[in-house]
């Protein structure tokens, strides 16, 4: 039996969720692969609020250097979040040259290029399956599962915080702020969850889901990000009307001139597998050259379904599987910058709701303006006018260029045949 001592840095939900599993399931990983893990230290910042330390059968400190001054630690979990002190915490373990897994798909997305260098210069590695969709193994089918395969693209939901709001609004039919309410009432969502909401989160993930794909450089500037915040009910409904369910989604599609790449809600068709999942789940399609179209559902956060990933990972790195790879796969240490295609230049469909004044000739002139701009359209839908004369008009499209679509809005909007700024949304 292989005795291996693990350092953990960051005793939060995920570090209660891998104590968890090494204290109860220490049996199934003697039996699968020969190894015992030993949680030997962990690190946190406020040793003395934690009462369950005696039940861990590891030293608790909080001081870094318990884990960077031990030479029997190899490999140390981090799951530290925010950006400026993991990475600083992230950086004095490779300096102290321990192999590093990590969850923190922020500071990989920001700092991922540096990092990833430094391990290199130190001869240790970063594994990071954690930090993508919590327990579904996406990282791992990317590098191994898919390497026959080109990828040409991936849509995905990210964010089980903002699939379960979407899922809310709609089988609650309750508006944003009340669903957010719920969210977090339930512990789906942070006290503070601006950067699940707005979709940074989402481009974090999408960030380095790029990476590995493509085979390149990703900047984070290079994602067009919108979150849910203004989502209203009447958008959810409308979806529905036109056959489709309004999703956060992260999407990156190789077209001849480079790759899109973007955050934003999006009408997903029901019969697409993404409409189906809901609630808190995380979803991942993936179309590879040979494989055709791949599904991944699961949960993407949560403390047993995340340290599921950690722990994939510390298999990984303790047995050397991963430094075997990350040495002969140029993953991540790529410096080729992938080309962009810019917004105006996406070739994709959108979904228009214009709020018009219920009188002859509205719909000849939106008709003939998305007409002029070159844009052709798949359906449109008017209901019935409210009392005040006003009514909605909706339309989708077929795939074009964006710009075009942005600029026919634009003109529409500006020559006065709606009465409200029209509501546009992308659709799958
Ligand atoms: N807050 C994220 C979510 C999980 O709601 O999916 C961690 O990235």
């Amino acid at each position: 039996m292989e005795r291996c001592a693990i350092g953990l840095v960051g005793w939060g939900t995920v570090g209660g969720g891998v104590v968890e599993i090494l204290a109860r399931d220490r049996a199934l990983f003697h039996d699968r692969c020969g190894l015992d893990l030993q949680l030997k230290t962990i690190v946190t910042k406020t040793p003395s609020r934690r009462r369950d330390q005696a039940a861990t059968g590891a030293r608790v400190s909080d001081r870094l250097e318990d884990l960077t001054g031990d030479p029997e630690i190899r490999t140390v979990i981090h799951l530290v979040g925010g950006i400026d002190e993991a990475t600083r915490i992230c950086r004095a373990l490779l300096e102290a040259g321990k192999n590093v897994i990590t969850a923190n798909k922020a500071m990989l997305a920001m700092r991922g290029d540096e990092l990833f260098a430094l391990a290199a210069a130190k001869g240790v590695c970063i594994a990071f399956e954690a930090a993508v969709a919590g327990g579904i193994p996406v990282i791992a089918a990317l590098r191994d599962g898919l390497v026959a395969n080109h990828i040409d693209g991936i849509a995905a939901i990210l964010n089980g915080t903002c699939n379960f709001i979407l899922t809310s609004m709609e089988s609650r039919g309750v508006g944003y702020a009340e669903a957010l309410a719920e969210a977090q009432r339930l512990g789906y969502a942070e006290a503070d969850p601006t950067l699940d909401v707005d979709g940074t989160d989402t481009a974090h993930k999408l960030a380095i889901l790029a990476r590995i794909a493509f085979n390149g450089r990703i900047p984070l500037t290079g994602i067009r990000v919108e979150g849910i915040q203004s989502i209203t009910f009447d958008d959810i409904r409308s979806a529905r009307t036109m056959g489709a369910r309004i999703k956060l989604l992260a999407v990156a599609q190789r077209r001849d001139q480079g790759l899109e790449l973007r955050v934003a809600p999006t009408l997903v068709p029901l019969d697409h597998p993404l409409a189906s999942v809901n609630a808190n789940f995380n979803g991942i399609v993936i179309q590879g050259s040979a494989v055709k179209t791949l599904l991944l559902v699961g949960p993407g956060a949560g403390a047993l379904p995340t340290a599921s990933a950690v722990l994939a990972d510390l298999v990984d790195v303790v047995t050397g599987r991963y430094q075997f790879t990350a040495s002969r796969f140029r993953f991540f240490r790529s410096d080729a910058d992938v080309p962009l295609v810019p917004e105006a230049e996406e070739l994709t469909s959108s979904y228009a709701r214009f709020t018009v004044p219920d009188r002859a000739g509205v719909l000849a002139g939106i008709a003939s303006t998305l007409g002029n701009h070159g844009v052709s359209v798949l359906s449109v839908y008017q209901g019935a006018p409210d009392p005040s004369g006003s009514a909605v008009i909706e339309a989708t499209t077929h795939p074009q260029r964006g710009g075009a679509f942005l600029s026919a809005i634009e003109a529409i909007d500006r020559a006065g045949l709606t009465i409200k700024p029209t509501v546009v949304l992308r659709r799958l």
